[in-house]
């Protein structure tokens, strides 16, 4: 059985909401937000990102420098520059195989931590094993559309990191870090 103690390297969650907990269409995310994703990119670079095949689509192309492993359902799905697997086990799996290997080729780049890339459905498999969370709120006003699980509030300390208002069309959002307490 998978737990926070016994993973082999920590899983961090990655993820960008509006107050209504709103992650994206289904299709793709809702804002652009050219600042969030060099972020998203420094944070994540030499590292595994799991994600949902839906996820996958709405990229449509493997992100570079990291594994981009997909999870899907079905058997016969491929995608140049994916890592395919049917269960998110086998997903942490694949993310430790890549990080022991790559350990050895470049140590300097390669970063001990898996991220849960999203989206929802993935979000909700796999938040469990989670202590921190890399979040990003988006000021909007968008209510309907595919959304983050709803947290324990009590169970995060939060810390901001950063605010920016809205500037040429970006919408206002900040960064926080939530650990998990217990
Ligand atoms: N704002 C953010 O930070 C953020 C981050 C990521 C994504 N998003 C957005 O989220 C939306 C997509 O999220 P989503 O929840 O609809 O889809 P998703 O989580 O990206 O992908 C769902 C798919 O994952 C596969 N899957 C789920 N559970 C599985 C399991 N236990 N075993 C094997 N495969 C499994 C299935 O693929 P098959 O159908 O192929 O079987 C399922 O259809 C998009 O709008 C995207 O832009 C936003």
């Amino acid at each position: 059985m998978i737990t926070t103690k016994n993973l082999k390297n920590p899983i961090f969650c990655i993820v960008a909401m509006n107050e209504y907990r709103i992650i994206g269409d289904g299709k793709n995310l809702l804002w652009h937000l050219p600042g969030d994703l060099k972020r998203l990119k420094k944070i994540t670079m030499g590292s595994p990102l799991i994600m949902g095949r839906k996820t996958w689509d709405s990229i449509g192309r493997p992100l570079p420098g990291r594994a981009n492993i997909v999870l899907t359902n079905s058997i016969s799905w491929r995608a140049d520059g994916a890592i395919v697997v049917n269960s998110f086990k086998d997903a942490i799996i694949k993310a430790d195989e890549w990080i022991q290997v790559n350990l050895e080729i470049n140590q300097n780049i390669i970063q001990k931590k898996i991220f849960l890339f999203g989206g929802a459905e993935i979000y909700k498999i796999g938040l469990k094993y989670c202590n921190n969370i890399e979040m990003t709120k988006v000021k909007s006003d968008i209510k309907t559309g595919i959304k983050f699980p709803k947290l324990n509030e009590n169970d995060w300390e939060k810390t901001k990191i950063e605010h920016h208002f809205e500037i040429n069309g970006v919408p206002e959002h900040s960064y926080w870090r939530y650990t998990r307490i217990i």
